[in-house]
């Protein structure tokens, strides 16, 4: 059974909490079904095919930031979305936590997992993955679920989930190129209403400094990082490490 909302009222700015309820708006209703067809092994067009294999990349690249055996690790995919890194880490022997805005995509995550996975656990759960009530964690994953914030918040939830996490994050970006600059303006010329929720492009040097220069994240390294890039899909992977000896998970 899916927990009920963890929904604890507003971690972050206004700008976050905006984006959060079209967020919610959009994977719960508007493409909840189209991402339960891209996440599944239905046939699709070339293009979102292009879109499943690098998104399989991205996941494979992400876990891989993580020891394979996660045994007695408790592990938080913040976004979780039908729930496939999820089982993957469950599979490893974690224990996760899998939270994710849209109840509608939690119940499938739950539905689809029955039976996949031995080794660990996994909790299902629709709330905000900033909820501090879901307590402390060894490692954090959070796969194209903050590339639609702005940087500050995108910053806010780093240091939100690394304040609670005792080992390592790994975390996408949409990295910004000239191209996708101006494609990104051109888009917010459009209404709202008319667009998906829109990815918020950011240069790497830039949210490196923004990570280097937050004093919340002062106990904290950058470290491995990977572009992936398959047709429409363009992401990029970053580690985020503790660099000194946390204490965060089971306080
Ligand atoms: C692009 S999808 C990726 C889903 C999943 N991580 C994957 O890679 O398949 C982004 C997901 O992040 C979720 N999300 C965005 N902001 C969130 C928040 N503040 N708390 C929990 N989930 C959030 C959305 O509801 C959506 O399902």
């Amino acid at each position: 059974m899916v927990a009920p909302s963890t929904d604890a009222g507003s971690p972050g700015s206004r700008t976050y909490t905006e984006r959060r309820a079209w967020l919610h708006e959009y994977f719960d209703r508007t493409a909840a079904s189209a991402w339960a067809t891209l996440t599944s092994d239905s046939k699709v067009s070339w293009v979102r095919r292009t879109v499943r294999e690098g998104r399989e990349r991205m996941r494979h690249t992400l876990s891989g930031y993580f020891p394979a055996d996660l045994t007695g690790m408790r592990v938080l995919d913040a976004g979780c979305g039908t729930g496939v890194q999820a089982v993957e880490l469950a599979r490893r022997g974690a224990s996760v936590v899998a939270i994710d805005l849209s109840p509608t995509l939690v119940g499938l995550a739950e539905t689809r997992s029955a039976g996949k996975f031995e080794g660990g656990t996994i909790e299902w759960r629709s709330g905000d993955m900033l909820d501090a009530r879901l307590g402390s964690f060894d490692y954090v994953v959070a796969m194209d679920s903050l590339i639609h914030y702005t940087l500050p918040d995108m910053l806010d939830a780093y240091a939100a989930l690394a304040a609670r996490t005792r080992i390592a994050l790994a975390v996408t970006f949409a990295p910004s190129t000239p191209l996708l600059a101006t494609l990104h303006a051109v888009g917010k010329a459009f209404p709202r209403r008319d667009r998906a929720p829109s990815i918020e492009p950011v240069a790497m040097a830039r949210l490196l400094a923004g990570v280097a220069s937050d004093p919340r994240l002062s106990g904290w390294t950058t470290g491995r990082t990977q572009r992936i890039e398959s047709g429409f899909y363009k992401s990029q992977a970053l580690e985020l490490r503790r660099a000194t000896g946390g204490t965060a998970c089971g306080s």
